[in-house]
């Protein structure tokens, strides 16, 4: 073996380290090592030699080979390393570029503040309840307090189910009335298997007579006389199906299939024949219902003050307790939270101004009764208030019928994002 060993090394490692770039090291590879390369057209001669010379000279050529290639190993992670840098400061990004518009859906300002809603009462403890859109009679009115000849009844604007199919839950006939307020009581006729009106979906309405659906009394006739008059009798007009025109019914239905102590909210629609700039025929409340042996008008303060401060984002927010009435509650009250409308602009807090967005009051012992709980050793508070309305104040929506105009603009520019979950720490709303 005449060849400087050392020499070819130093030749070939002086090659790799001159490579610019992580091509002209792998023509180099490929000179060096490669099948037709000088190195390995060293180890093809070993085929020539005697055992021993093969021996000796096989360590000396894997020795160059080895060096070789650790050189081009070493060279290709410097140079892929700097490629990247090369590339990291060749690219550059502009941040002054508008962002690709966004196509995710947004929540819709109703369910957002049903989840602040139920996010704030859920930290207090309460459940969430829910009933039927599809009442009876009994649910809506005479279990809470309101009988049949209740003046309160003509203050709801009720959309009654007319028809033969009235009493089949789910049936699409609704009959709406406009001032008059209410089906005709003929329509209730014949149909005698009201039966057990305290439960849920009982049926009243209806029956062989009932063909003449939804038909209306004369406008400007007083309902009460004609509607409760001899051709119903109660247990009909109780099974009677209508769309709930409140949502405390709920706390019937839930007094009735619980035993307190019971915290409960229930969000959901309600409907009342009714529709202008601050009325639609559609509408959302939220019920709330708290009950056990020693609660009072105390906590009914501190809950609903508490709540209101939380869902307005205002830690001093006053709230005035005003005295009122409904009729399954004694006492009642009107809630109004602080407001300025200084130079016709609304704000929430101590400012000496007043805005009414609730009633509550005790639960009425008769309506414990009728949900079957005892009066004697339990009582507790309710309230109802309109979610449309406090959405308003909350988000400066200005215009309550634009909520159910179904337009993706209005969506857009009131909604917010989908996955953001409402939660106390971050203040219940955005
Ligand atoms: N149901 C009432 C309404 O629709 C609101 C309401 C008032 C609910 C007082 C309550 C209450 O539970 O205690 O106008």
């Amino acid at each position: 073996m005449t060849e400087d060993l050392g020499g070819l090394t130093k030749k070939w490692q002086a090659a790799v380290a001159a490579a610019a770039s992580v091509e002209a090291l792998e023509a180099i590879r490929v000179e060096a090592l490669g099948k037709k390369g000088e190195i390995t057209g060293l180890m093809k001669r070993l085929a020539g030699m005697t055992p021993d010379e093969r021996k000796a000279a096989g360590q000396r050529f894997n020795q160059v080979k080895d060096a070789v290639a650790a050189a081009i190993e070493a060279r290709k992670g410097l140079l892929g390393e700097a490629a990247i840098d090369a590339r990291l400061a060749s690219e550059k990004l502009d941040m002054t570029l508008p962002v690709a518009a966004s196509r995710e859906g947004r929540l819709h300002p109703i369910s957002q503040t049903i989840d602040e809603i139920i996010t704030i009462f859920g930290e207090m403890g309460f459940k969430v309840a829910e009933g039927p859109d599809i009442e009876d009679d009994f649910h809506n009115f005479t279990a809470l307090n309101i009988p049949p000849d209740h003046p309160a009844r003509q203050m709801h604007d009720t959309f009654y189910l007319g028809g033969a199919d009235a009493s089949r839950p789910g049936s699409d006939s609704v009959g709406a009335s406009d001032g008059s307020r209410h089906t005709n009581p003929a329509a209730l006729g014949a149909g005698k298997d009201g039966g057990d009106s305290s439960r849920a979906g009982s049926a009243g309405v209806g029956g062989a007579a009932g063909a003449a659906s939804a038909s209306r009394t004369a406008a400007g006739e007083g309902p009460s006389t004609r509607l409760y008059g001899k051709a119903a009798t109660p247990t009909d007009l109780e099974g009677r199906r209508l769309l709930r025109t409140h949502t405390s019914p709920v706390q019937i239905r839930y007094m009735q299939a619980h035993k307190p102590p019971m915290r409960v909210i229930a969000p959901g629609r309600t409907y009342r024949c009714d529709s202008d700039m601050t009325h639609t025929p559609m509408f959302h409340q939220v019920e709330g219902l708290v009950l056990d042996e020693t609660t009072h008008m105390g906590h009914l303060k501190g809950c609903l003050t508490e709540f209101c401060r939380a869902f307005f984002g205002v830690a001093d927010l006053p709230l005035r307790f005003r005295p009122s009435f409904f009729p399954f509650t004694e006492p009642s009250a009107e809630v109004d939270i602080g407001c300025s409308r200084k130079g016709g602009e609304l704000k929430l807090g101590n400012y000496g101004d007043w805005l009414e967005i609730l009633g509550c009051g005790m639960v009425h012992p008769k309506v414990l009764e009728m949900g079957g709980i005892d009066p004697t050793r339990y009582q507790g508070f309710a309230f109802g208030m309109g979610i449309e309305r406090i959405a308003m104040l909350k988000y400066g929506i200005p215009d309550l019928r634009t909520f159910f105009e179904a337009d993706q603009r209005w969506l857009a520019h009131y909604g917010f994002a989908p996955l953001e979950v409402p939660s106390l720490v971050q203040g219940a709303g955005r």
